[in-house]
């Protein structure tokens, strides 16, 4: 007789699977292939068969083995979702494994060699492990405690745990800023945090405040932050190791710490969610603090453009114009269009620094939600190359980006009858106006792209490793790709 308890009673088991490890064999039921070492078949068949199912869910199967020792013996469903590649079902893996750890009291799981085993394949293990550990709770009077989850691989293959430790703390600080509410993120929270880390990490940083920014020029981040009593900023935190190549990357992040729309409101319907239009910034701000910990050998500045989007007394209106730091006037047809705004400050800071790359990153439009959904980011780029190595950077750390065009027919619709240039068009596809926007402030010469993450940045009911919340997807890529002009590039 097949026994299933159910989860309350399986609870109630807790430390029934007492001190010792559970061993984990991996399977793809889908793929009919035995993922960690061992007979494909003879596992299935097992499994399919086995009399002794403590605990079955679509990918997690318990079985106890009434052999001498009784071991407890976990048979995990690699390769449910579909769509994913190797790696990421490894991820989804370990994520699932510490999940089930962690709910039955289980400290360390057992794994034996995988199928044509490889760090790599180790580390994505160690990455969903990683990712089940994130939470954000603070604001909840009951936390559920956290239990340290320890995987023990059975042979000792070399895998350095340092580089991956320093990946999630960036992981994880972006999620904890874009998680946390409005009220409680303005610029000059953002500001102070990139401040200490700038200190901890030895890197130079520039805060500039209405003041300067007036001085300097740029009015695409004054004019937005306007309408709000929280003071915009622009933060330039820099990253110059002694050993370097010729390679000098910019990220740059929107940093709307919020986005009402401003006079151009937006309905109120899941207006919420816009505490996260700050998510560029906090990526970049986590990206630069990998990249310094990690000692890669190039220089990298992090442009945080930082605004508060409200309607207020002095709020711009729609009609308003202003004159960008590269000279061209802008006219704000729409106050809600203010991301763009922003970041062509940003993409100016960048030229004045030197960049040879610059990546931007923002919540843009949601009109790259509507063409890609929430797994696929949105990539524009004016270089074949920087588009190929974020894309390629992106399959290696498991976020996907589609290449969208950069048609020039499309920017018609920007023209203005009064000014230079306007925020919107009439009509035409969102995100690619969005972006040929940015690109007449992109400096000829420069390798640009522009990552549009306002689908993927935010997962309302959850999407792979991620329960609710940010995802800071976007992050590993920069730090993926940062790797890669550290150590391919040729000038
Ligand atoms: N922050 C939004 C984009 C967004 C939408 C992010 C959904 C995350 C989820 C951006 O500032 C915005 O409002 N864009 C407008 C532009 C339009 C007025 C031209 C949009 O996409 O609707
Ligand atoms: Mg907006
Ligand atoms: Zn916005």
């Amino acid at each position: 007789m097949k026994k299933k308890p159910s989860k309350e009673k399986q609870s109630e088991h807790s430390g029934w699977w007492g001190d010792g490890p559970v061993f984990v064999f991996l399977y793809n039921k889908h793929k009919k292939e035995a993922v960690t070492n061992g007979n494909a078949k003879e596992i299935l068949q097992f499994v399919e068969n086995s009399e002794q199912v403590l605990h079955e869910s679509e990918a997690l199967r318990t079985i106890r083995i009434d052999n001498e020792y009784s071991h407890p013996v976990l048979f995990v469903d690699t390769g449910k979702e579909p769509g994913l590649d190797t790696l990421d079902h490894l991820r989804m893996a370990g994520y699932r494994l510490a999940k089930w750890a962690e709910n039955n009291g289980v400290k360390t799981l057992l794994i034996p060699s995988l199928k044509n085993d490889s760090p790599k394949k180790r580390r994505a293990i160690l990455q969903g492990l990683c990712h089940a550990s994130y939470r954000f709770d603070k604001y909840k009077s009951k936390k559920k405690k956290a239990t340290d989850v320890e995987y023990l691989f059975a042979d000792d293959m070399e895998i350095d745990g340092k580089p991956l430790q320093t990946l999630f703390a960036g992981i994880d600080l972006a999620k904890d800023l874009i998680n946390e509410p409005g009220a409680s993120i303005t610029p000059a929270t953002m500001a102070n945090i990139a401040g200490s880390i700038a200190k901890k990490c030895g890197l130079g940083i520039k805060i500039r405040k209405c003041k300067e920014l007036e001085k300097d020029g740029y009015n695409g981040i004054l004019t937005v932050g306007r309408g709000s009593n929280n003071e915009p900023a622009m933060v330039t935190l820099s990253y110059k190791p002694k050993d370097l190549n010729m390679v000098h990357l910019a990220l740059v992040g929107k940093g709307i710490t919020f986005d009402t729309g401003g006079i151009c409101l937006k309905p109120g319907d899941k207006m919420h969610e816009m505490k996260c239009d700050m998510s560029g910034a906090a990526i970049v701000l986590a990206a630069i603090q990998v990249i310094a910990q990690l000692k890669l050998p190039l220089r990298v500045d992090a442009i945080m453009c930082l605004a508060e989007n409200r309607p207020g007394e002095n709020a711009v209106l729609p009609g308003d114009i202003f004159k960008a730091k590269n000279g061209k006037t802008v006219m704000v047809e729409n106050t809600d269009a203010e991301g763009r705004l922003v970041l062509i400050d940003g993409l100016a800071e960048a030229a004045e620094l030197g960049a040879t790359h610059i990546i931007d990153i923002a919540t843009l439009t949601g009109a790259i939600k509507r063409a890609l959904g929430s797994s696929i980011g949105g990539l524009f780029s004016n270089n074949d190359g920087l588009a190929m190595t974020i894309k390629e950077s992106g399959a290696e750390a498991g976020e996907k980006w589609w290449r969208m065009p950069l048609d020039e027919e499309y920017a018609d619709g920007l023209k203005d009858k009064v000014a230079d240039i306007r925020n919107m068009s009439d009509d035409g596809p969102g995100a690619i106006v969005a972006a040929l926007f940015l690109k007449e402030f992109v400096k000829e010469g420069v390798q640009w792209a522009h990552l549009d993450i306002a689908g993927v940045d935010f997962a309302a009911n959850g999407y792979k490793y991620t329960e609710h919340g940010a995802t800071a997807f976007g992050l590993k890529t920069i730090v993926e790709t940062a790797k890669r002009y550290a150590t391919d590039y040729v000038h």
